[in-house]
């Protein structure tokens, strides 16, 4: 995950071949597309408290109605059959099944999921389900969120009740989505819900995010009756590049903290050594227990992989004017504890709306260096796109960019598969338009529009452009 090779390709490709079962589809999550956050009893979670707190999102916008998702779901389950979609990523609302994280499941919740699961196979759409993408109950969080232990264990007992409603149908299962944002956006920066600033606290949720997704595997095997069910976890995986003489000890730290801090515990049942130096001078990890490192490690017949772009890093001199670069960096304090002292560079353009650069060799990259540090292990692609603000021109959405955007992205996935990646499939960031975290309803990843005042939906170019890869499996010209 360092250093490419220089004089990349171009990647703007077009006829690459995929095979008839790579997987094409979409992604989206409850909280930024369901809105009905008082329906059919759904409790609070920390995104509730934390968009109703001013001065958190841009424009005091908040999920409440998002893209009404939770009563629109048949149309846009109906969208998706038309674009020929084969896999549809959601995720389920803890609140809506246990309303404070624990007790008896609310079965008007687990119905809505059900109906939603029933839909997707009616239309011969692949469900694939992940449990946590962000909206913790409000109570838990109240009792400490991912800094306690016990969340852990309601999480696993969360996962047992939806594994036991869902599990003979859902073709794949994921446990949490980008647990980095989880911890050190919610509790390191305080980007992120639950907004809090402290490097301890970061560490923590690392570890219980971490025992959260073994547990909550086990529960899902044993409550799961579909035979082929398939289980995995989505890390937004750091590619790290460097500058000068100080970035390979900048890279390594950056490459435990965001990329080894997970994949050492889940795929080889131990923190790396480097990790807990480098964070000896916050905790010395005791809150790891016996046993932990057991229970963490567990088989995942896919890894999710979201990419959407690069970063550079050498460490701070202490002295000169530091670069506030790291796109996350703009809110709150460091999100990463210990290494408060590297610095993240200005990356070369072209960028997208977000700020971010757009590198499909790193994407290339990455799936290479995942081959080569876990051979054996099978990824998936479960979020790449890009924002980019859109125009409405005679009732079309010419999205030029996102079209070039993931042309590239799926060539170099193709390059990757010609490098020997076992690469499983590609779905999309996003289905629709919806609710960017921090930044509200400003940053557009959709490929369908959303208007927030009608609700109408449009397919922009970008959707019809990777309807047509789903169904010929071959990038458009
Ligand atoms: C990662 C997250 O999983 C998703 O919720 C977010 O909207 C996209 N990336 C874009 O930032």
């Amino acid at each position: 995950m360092t250093d490419t090779a220089s004089g990349s390709p171009d990647y703007r490709d077009s006829g690459l071949q995929f095979s008839p079962d790579f997987l094409i589809g979409s992604a989206t999550a409850s909280y930024q597309i369901e809105g009905a956050v008082h329906e059919d009893g759904r409790g609070p979670s920390i995104w509730d408290t934390f968009s109703h707190t001013p001065g958190k999102i841009v424009n005091g916008d908040t999920g409440d109605v998002a893209d009404d998702h939770y009563r629109r779901w048949e149309q846009d389950l109906d969208l998706m059959a038309e674009l020929g979609l084969e896999a549809y990523r959601f995720s389920i609302a803890w609140p809506r099944i246990q309303l404070t994280g624990s007790g008896p499941a609310n079965r008007a919740g687990l119905d809505f999921y059900s109906r939603l699961v029933d839909g997707l196979l009616d239309r011969g759409i692949r469900p694939i389900a992940t449990l946590y993408h962000w909206d913790l109950p409000q109570a838990l969080e109240d009792a400490g969120g991912w800094r306690n232990r016990e969340t852990a264990l309601r999480f696993a007992e969360y996962a047992g009740i939806v594994g036991a409603a869902l599990g003979d149908r859902v073709h794949t299962w994921t446990t949490l989505n980008e647990p980095w944002c989880s911890a050190y956006l919610g509790y390191g920066s305080g980007a992120h819900a639950p907004g809090l600033t402290s490097p301890l606290g970061a560490l923590q949720a690392v570890h219980h995010l971490n025992l959260a997704h073994g547990l909550a595997l086990q529960a899902l095997r044993s409550s799961v009756t579909k035979a082929d069910a398939q289980y995995s976890v989505t890390l937004n995986f750091h590619v790290i590049r460097g500058d000068d003489d100080s970035s390979p000890e900048a890279i390594r730290r950056i490459d435990a903290l965001a990329n080894r801090a997970f994949t050492g515990p889940m795929l080889r049942g131990q923190y790396p050594a480097d990790l807990l130096e480098d964070t000896a001078g916050i905790t010395d990890w005791s809150f790891v227990l016996p046993g932990d490192l057991e229970e963490i490690r567990q088989p995942v017949d896919v890894l999710g992989v979201n990419y959407y772009s690069t970063v550079t890093v050498k460490m701070w001199d202490g002295v000169s004017a530091r670069s506030a670069a790291d796109g996350h960096k703009d809110v709150g304090g460091s999100p990463w504890p210990g290494s408060a002292d590297v610095e993240f560079l200005v990356q070369p353009g072209p960028y997208t709306d977000m700020g971010w650069n757009i590198a499909p060799d790193g994407l290339e990259e990455l799936l290479v260096s995942l081959k080569e540090q876990f051979p054996s292990q099978p990824l998936m692609i479960t979020e790449n796109g890009a924002a980019f603000p859109d125009r409405v021109e005679d009732g079309r959405v010419h999205d030029a960019k996102r079209v070039d955007y993931l042309r590239r992205h799926f060539t170099a996935a193709h390059r990757a598969l010609q490098r020997g990646v076992d690469l499983r499939g590609y779905l999309v960031w996003s289905l629709l338009d919806n609710f960017e975290w921090g930044y509200g309803y400003t940053k557009r990843f959709g490929i369908v529009r959303v208007d927030y005042e009608t609700q109408q939906r449009i397919v922009k170019d970008s959707g019809w452009f990777v309807a047509e890869l789903a169904r010929a499996k071959r990038i458009p010209a």
